[in-house]
């Protein structure tokens, strides 16, 4: 049986493939958590943009970009198929009561549930950021803002220096040299966006705040679960390991969601409550 084949067809595979996608796509939170924990750097959000340029713009971000896409796409079929397998084998369900439902809880019961309501938050959140960024309009910024705050220009004019190279390359940040020529140039203002903007316009709404508090209650109870059963899955279950994975488990499941939640949070405090 091939490898693939044998990842699909026995329920021994089926979890592995579940476990370690799961796993890849903890080891992507990490990244994606100090990354946006630059968030918190009291700078006008110049490293964070610096950090989302070098995301956006790097290639070898952009081909992991499609490997994190697949391995979503994995943990979500493979999350599917685990379910109906189940149902199938489980045709009626478990009764349960206080008494008999021993050490699983709800929400280790209800891994697909947590699961689709984190699928939906994806896709909110992702389309609030990554596609606002990338197809949302930007607006007017002085040219020496879009230059220090590291914003991308949106409406590119062509820059050329005296040998006629293009200065402002399409990737669209201001360079020293193309802000020097627009300057001799008399252009005051450039049509840009930065995604410490796009934070700041969504972490402003107390709706959007609410719901990525949530979203990050759910996120622990899956992670919780997710990550003791993945190690299992894998067949990693060892008694000497046994506190040194419950606790990485816990700084993943409670930490990660804890920092995560505090970025709406802050951001709502500082640019409602606070003076400015
Ligand atoms: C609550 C705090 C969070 C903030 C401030 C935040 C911020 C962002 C930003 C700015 C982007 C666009 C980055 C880019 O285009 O390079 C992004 C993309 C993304 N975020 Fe988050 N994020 C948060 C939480 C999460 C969580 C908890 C997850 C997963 C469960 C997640 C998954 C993703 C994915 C899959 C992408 C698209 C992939 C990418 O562009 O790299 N984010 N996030």
């Amino acid at each position: 049986m091939s490898v693939i084949a044998y990842l699909y067809s026995s329920s021994v595979g089926r979890k592995l493939t579940m476990g370690l996608s799961g796993l890849f796509l903890v080891s992507f939170l990490f990244v994606h958590l100090g990354g946006n924990m630059l968030l918190f750097v009291n700078d006008e959000g110049v490293m964070f943009n610096q950090f989302v340029r070098f995301m956006t713009t790097n290639p070898v971000i952009k081909v992991l970009e499609v490997v994190l896409f697949g391995g979503f796409i994995v943990h979500i079929i493979y999350a599917a198929i685990l379910t109906a397998k189940n149902n199938e084998a489980r045709p009626v369900k478990y009764a349960y009561s206080k008494g008999n439902a021993g050490s699983s809880t709800w929400f280790s019961r209800n891994m697909g549930l947590s699961g689709t309501i984190m699928l939906i938050f994806l896709i909110v959140h992702v389309t609030m950021f990554w596609g606002k960024f990338h197809f949302g309009g930007g607006r007017e910024v002085p040219i020496e803002q879009a230059y220090h705050q590291v914003w991308k220009v949106k409406e590119v004019p062509e820059i050329k220096n005296d040998l006629g190279e293009v200065v402002l390359a399409h990737e669209g940040y201001i360079n020293r040299e193309a802000l020097e020529i627009m300057k001799a140039q008399g252009i005051t203002t450039v049509n840009a966006i930065s995604m410490t903007d796009v934070v700041n316009y969504s972490f402003s709404n107390i709706l959007v705040v609410l719901l990525y508090v949530v979203a990050m209650v759910l996120l622990s109870f899956h992670l919780n679960h997710g990550f003791q059963s993945a190690f299992r899955s894998v067949g990693f279950v060892h008694s000497k390991y046994t506190p040194a994975l419950k606790g990485l488990g816990l700084i993943i499941s409670v930490v990660f969601p804890a920092i995560f939640a505090a970025m709406p949070i802050w951001y709502f405090i500082k640019l409602t409550l606070l003076p400015h």
